[in-house]
């Protein structure tokens, strides 16, 4: 690659490695605050290399459509990146409707700080960071009215009001600024949680909301959520199942519904130091190399930080850190002997393993839930804590939720939860008639009971399917 890049033209290197910095800048300030020492080296070069580009000109001008940033007469086509700073750019250039950014000679590195700050969002976080940086942006100006399908009304305004106080976020819009676009974020989050549903149109976003609520102050917790879902939807998507699967089992093991809601809440954001490992190596469709397996490692440490960082609470940031060691004290990051994973940790592992093995990955192929769990007994007393695993296989049931059963009348059937009266057998929702035919409306159907003529069982499970099930809320019925 720096080969093929060294035999470009000296102006494309220029204008790309000004973007690869830039992009770098902005991702940074969106997970730490100004000052920081990861912002500080990612400012330090982009500053480098925007002042190289800037030397001899009066300006620079990018000019952003349809995806593609533009500079002289050279094209960088931001939708083709892999790269998750590229990615994230572009991402906020689309949202804030920028169209073009034009760097004067003479800007300062406070002043580029102060714009990467405006960009990386409107929260708290980055308003207080652009008014602790304390300068005026004279040198940088936008041109909002990105030009994509739905084109935007044209306007040139300075990218932040003169005074400190009032800046708030990199739009024209004024006193909409702030509120408007963490309003989009907050909604975009709470959008993706509504569709993380069942076919009875239930949904996890109630349940999440609440635990957003109660423990991450919000604010924060949405955010590093969108920054995650914008990244990679799979995580996000798992992410909220682990949260929800904790949950019960937290809420089974009887430790109070304070730590239950901190359990779903650590787990809403324990793979968050993914957002440190590049996306090709996440969407992988074969082995990873040994590098590329030491990088997706590093997760739980980056994950660590960025949630320290963010002064979030202990119990998330154990979790962050210790959700792939395991009870037996292998795997990863390797702890000291004598460590002792965090009850939390403990909880969120079984979840979290629940939950990949039965959803389909590139490199992996799904199992069935109770393939699934059958896999997980055998790491009982090793890999996981054995009277968590119990409360584990409680809240599933014998034969897990979830789970698609052929019954003897014909019927085929989910598995949606376990009897709450006497009786060892599920619920079931039938799904298709004996003839193979969809039903319509909801058969929910306990198959404890009795007919009352013969005193027999009136279904009685024939065989379990050896087929996977992914669009079931398993929240909706697990935790009720
Ligand atoms: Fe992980």
């Amino acid at each position: 690659m720096q080969a093929v890049l060294e035999a470009l033209p000296h102006e494309f290197q220029q204008f790309r490695e000004v973007v690869e910095t830039f992009s770098k800048l902005v991702l940074q300030s969106r997970l730490f605050p100004a000052r920081h020492p990861s912002v500080e080296r990612a400012l330090g070069l982009a500053f480098i290399h925007l002042d190289a580009a800037l030397q001899g000109k009066k300006s620079v001008k990018l000019i952003f459509t349809n995806g593609v940033m533009c500079w002289l007469n050279f094209e960088l086509d931001l939708t083709d990146m892999q790269d998750k700073a590229m990615h994230l750019f572009r991402e906020t250039l689309v949202r804030q409707s920028i169209g073009e950014i034009e760097f004067m000679n003479g800007v300062t590195k406070d002043e580029i700080a102060a714009f990467a700050a405006l960009l990386a969002g409107s929260g708290p976080k980055q308003a207080a960071n652009c008014a602790s940086l304390g300068v005026r942006i004279e040198r940088i100006c936008v041109r909002h009215g990105y030009r994509a399908e739905e084109p935007a009304a044209e306007e040139t305004a300075e990218v932040a009001p003169r005074e400190p106080d009032r800046r708030s976020a990199p739009r024209s819009s004024g006193a909409a600024g702030d509120r408007g676009v963490m309003g989009k974020v907050v909604q975009g989050v709470l959008d993706k949680l509504e569709k993380i549903q069942s076919k009875d149109g239930t949904t996890a976003r109630a349940k999440i909301i609440e635990v957003i609520e109660r423990e991450g102050g919000g604010t924060a917790t949405i955010l590093l959520l969108n920054s995650l879902q914008e990244y990679d939807d799979y995580t996000f998507t798992h992410s909220v199942n682990v949260a929800v699967i904790s949950a019960a089992i937290a809420r089974n093991l009887g430790l109070g519904e304070e730590f239950v809601d901190r359990v779903a809440h650590a787990a809403l954001l324990h793979d968050i130091g993914k957002l440190y490992v590049p996306r090709a190596i996440i969407h992988k469709a074969g082995r990873l190399t040994p590098g590329e397996w030491q990088a997706m490692k590093r997760h739980p440490v980056d994950g660590e930080r960025i949630l320290r960082e963010e002064r979030f609470d202990l119990v998330s940031r154990r979790v962050a850190f210790e959700h792939h060691m395991r009870h037996d004290l292998t795997g990863y990051p390797t702890p000291k002997l004598g460590f002792e994973v965090h009850k939390a940790s403990e909880i969120v592992r079984i979840a979290d393993s629940y939950d990949a093995l039965t959803t389909k990955r590139p490199y992996r192929r799904q199992i069935n839930p109770y393939q699934a769990v059958k896999l997980m007994e055998k790491g009982s007393g090793g890999e996981f804590r054995k009277d968590y695993f119990v409360a584990f296989m409680r809240v599933l049931g014998n034969i897990p939720i979830g789970s698609m059963l052929r019954l003897t009348t014909g019927e085929t059937a989910l598995v949606i939860g376990m009897n709450a009266g006497s009786g060892d057998l599920p619920r079931v929702r039938v799904l298709t008639d004996a003839a193979g035919k969809e039903v319509s409306g909801e058969i929910v159907i306990d198959l404890n009971e009795l007919d009352p003529a013969t005193n027999k069982p009136k279904r009685q499970i024939a065989s379990i399917l050896d087929q996977a099930v992914r669009d079931v809320d398993i929240g909706q019925y697990i935790t009720s």
